[in-house]
């Protein structure tokens, strides 16, 4: 399955709207940065925003984006980089803008436009870009998020796919793209000895925590609007359910995992009020652009089912907060218990005794865990993890794999219209409805109500920080 290769046709241009924007600061100028460096960019890329700006500071804004990045070992890249660089000023709701980006284009036929804008705007740039013959032969990249509810994102479907065909959409989840989670895909099955395994005879329960140790970070703004369970429940710990819940697919290419993926999505049983438990940090209502009266949670914690043959009754406990104890994002799958307790200690102090770990980030691990006899003439043991993989993480963010797939035409990392409805119509019947949001401590790992959610089946795993691994 390798996404890399220039397939079809490479698009001869990359258009990025947005360009003066926060995402294309801290993400995207560093990724083009890497692609050039690894000559996987070699095309005009012309940036598209309404401030004035001429094309000597919008370099300086790459410069300085990527320097801030600790990224300037190479300065042939950079200044190669630099020389691709054009900028059209505009107003997205006007059809001159569009003029004159189509004079920018010149030669190039296959341009990839990459809506790195507020969603609202989504819409407005594809209709514009169809008015202005700027989209036939085009592809489109899309920002995450992909729509607010079930409705939103099927018009948003439906305005992308009146312009552009479904192979021609590139919707990203950066998530999609990391390394990590692209292994859980690969671990599964590559492997033989965990399918015997891998279903509801044998898992207990599988728990996902994204937990992170800062607050909305200056996006209060877009934070209101959003809330975690759309930032990143619906659509990244989504996709971790779906890489870990999916059958194996029936032939190899990514259509085929994009369709096992898309049956995940839509056994997962619509969410209901009494599945969820809401927080919100002390100090949340503080931060700028926050209402002083907000009811927008910051932490969310959710049991889901899928109802399928392989995981029927097996619980699924989500989790992700801002302000929390530590960064880190792990997947534990636990193993039922033996169907005998024949030793006094086969319950570990934590309670998870065999369980599956995936480690996602900061850095990445897979760990078996198991109970192995202590030395000496009494039955009793210690817990162990057995390591399959242990690494630090890069500093390369998952953009630039994602630009240098959408550029190749390549949409295996990306999501599908049927699956981003699907995950939109899990967590539809729970979105904006009345709700107590519980208030939880910087610094801890939620409110307490969390743990009752999980109290029948297991208890969270709070993930350990590096510093702190045994
Ligand atoms: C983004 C969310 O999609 O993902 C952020 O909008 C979140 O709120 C981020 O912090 C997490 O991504 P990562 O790659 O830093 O784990």
């Amino acid at each position: 399955m390798n996404t890399s290769n220039c397939r079809n046709s490479c698009a001869d241009a990359l258009v990025i709207f947005g360009v003066t924007g926060d995402l294309a600061y801290k993400m995207i100028f560093p990724a083009l940065y890497s692609m050039v460096k690894h000559g996987a960019l070699n095309v005009p890329v012309i940036g598209v925003a309404s401030s004035k700006l001429s094309q000597a500071q919008l370099r300086k804004r790459v410069k300085d984006s990527i320097s801030e990045a600790g990224k300037t070992d190479d300065r042939k890249a950079l200044s190669h980089l630099l020389s691709l660089l054009q900028y059209v000023k505009g107003d997205y709701n006007d059809p001159a803008t569009f003029m004159s980006l189509y004079q920018a284009l010149g030669n190039a036929k296959r341009p990839a436009h990459y809506l790195a804008i507020p969603p609202a705007l989504f819409a407005t740039v594809i209709k514009n870009l169809a008015a202005a013959g700027l989209a036939a032969q085009a592809r489109v990249i899309v920002e995450k998020p992909f729509g607010r509810d079930l409705a939103s994102a099927r018009e948003l479907n439906d305005i992308a796919l009146s312009v552009f065909p479904e192979d021609s959409i590139f919707r990203i989840d950066h998530y999609l793209g990391k390394e990590a989670i692209m292994n859980i895909l690969y671990f599964r099955f590559a492997n033989s000895f965990l399918e015997p395994i891998w279903n509801r005879n044998n898992v207990a329960s599988v728990q996902i925590t994204l937990s992170e140790d800062f607050g909305v970070k200056g996006r209060g703004v877009f934070y209101e609007s959003a809330g975690c369970l759309r930032d990143v429940i619906q659509n990244h710990l989504f996709q971790i359910v779906a890489l870990l819940a999916m059958e194996p697919p029936v032939f190899q290419g990514y259509a085929a995992v994009h369709n096992e993926k898309a049956k995940v999505f839509q056994a997962m049983r619509p969410l209901q009020p009494d599945d969820m438990v809401y927080g919100q940090y002390a100090g949340y209502r503080k931060e700028h652009g926050v209402a002083k009266n907000s009811r927008v949670e910051t932490f969310c914690a959710l049991k889901l089912h899928i109802d399928s043959w392989r995981w029927q009754g097996v619980p699924w406990y989500l989790r992700s907060g801002k302000c929390m104890a530590a960064t880190a994002a792990e997947v534990l799958v636990e193993l039922k218990p033996p169907p005998q307790r024949l030793f006094d200690d086969s319950a570990p102090t934590n309670g998870h005794a065999n369980y599956v770990r995936f480690r996602l980030s900061p850095n990445t691990a897979v760990a078996l865990a198991a109970r192995v006899k202590r030395a000496g003439e009494e039955f009793i043991g210690d817990q162990h993890e057995l390591y399959l993989l242990e690494e630090q993480l890069g500093n390369e963010s998952p953009y630039a794999r994602l630009l240098t797939d959408a550029m190749a035409g390549n949409g295996g990392l990306f999501t599908r219209e049927d699956a981003i409805e699907a995950a939109w119509a899990v967590v539809d019947p729970v979105l904006d409805k009345p709700r107590e949001v519980y208030r939880y401590k910087a610094g801890s790992w939620g409110p307490k109500q969390a743990d009752a959610l999980i109290a029948a089946d297991s208890h969270w795993h709070n993930p350990k920080l590096i510093k702190d691994k045994k």
